[in-house]
């Protein structure tokens, strides 16, 4: 698969750590130029030296979250790569807390991130997309828990990433006359950096797993460069499902 992506600008939120490296470091090993976004500016230059070409990361510290953010990584892409053919919103923060302990200040932390700061940077990407007029990709990330919670905790978590599915289709439908397709992956439980420091057992969840183990981030790269890639080009508004068959028990 090396340079199936040679040529395409992509940004990726949330890039530094995780699933979202897993992405960064997919892309670059298929040949593309891709903007780095993340709020740790740390991880994400540390990110950045681990990764070989034959592509080229570019890192752009930003909160998602803030109502800017989509325009400037929008600018600095086209700048540093002459253009945006894919944009992965993977940046998400899942903090704990039972809806009847609820912080008000904990739902306006989710949404900001998870669900409005996703859905203003889609609408920067897709308004380049549009001006570019060669159609384009974005692919969210979604969650399991958009579907069914795993956990008491993720309330607020979960109804984000429902969102997350709904504003998949609906863009999906909106912006398929400008051929840019809009998809979400759902992973499910994936090891990454961010659930080491959650209060959660992977060990438990592997468990209840069908396959017998939890995903990894290259798990979740390998299907969203399958959607950003010619061979889902008739695939616009679908949310694929990644969890070791989790969902099936
Ligand atoms: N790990 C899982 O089991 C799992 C399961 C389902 C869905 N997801 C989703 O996958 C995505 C990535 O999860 P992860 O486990 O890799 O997380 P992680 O915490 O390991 O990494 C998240 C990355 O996003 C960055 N980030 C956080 N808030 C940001 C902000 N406001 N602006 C810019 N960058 C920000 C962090 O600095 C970090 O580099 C999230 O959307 C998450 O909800 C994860």
């Amino acid at each position: 698969m090396t340079g199936r992506m040679k040529g395409k600008a992509v940004i990726v939120t949330g890039g530094a750590l995780g699933i979202g490296f897993g992405i960064v470091h997919r892309f670059v090993q298929e040949g593309a130029g891709v903007l780095l976004v993340d709020l740790n500016e740390e991880a994400a230059r540390a990110a950045a030296e681990k990764l070989a070409g034959p592509g080229r990361v570019e890192v752009y510290p930003a909160d998602v979250g803030a109502e800017e953010t989509g325009e400037k990584v929008v600018a600095r892409c086209v700048e540093v790569f002459g253009g945006l053919d894919i944009l992965v919103n993977n940046a998400g923060i899942f903090p704990q807390a039972p809806v009847l302990e609820m912080a008000p200040e904990l739902l306006d932390q989710v949404y900001r991130v998870n669900l409005k700061g996703l859905i203003l940077i889609a609408k920067a990407a897709a308004l380049q997309m549009v001006a570019q007029g060669r159609g384009g990709r974005i692919i969210n990330i979604a969650s399991i828990d958009a579907f069914r919670p795993s956990m008491v905790g993720l309330a607020a978590y979960d109804a984000s990433k429902g969102g997350v599915v709904m504003f998949t289709k609906s863009l999906a439908l909106e912006l398929a006359p400008h051929n840019i397709t809009v998809n979400a992956v759902a992973p499910g439980a994936i090891y990454t950096e961010g659930v080491a420091e959650a209060d959660v057992s992977m060990e438990e969840f592997a468990k209840r797993i069908p396959l017998r183990r939890v995903g990894k981030p290259g798990d979740i790269a390998g299907v969203v460069a399958f959607l950003a890639s010619a061979d889902a080009d008739y695939i616009t508004g679908e949310t694929i499902v990644v969890d070791g068959g989790a969902l099936l028990t």
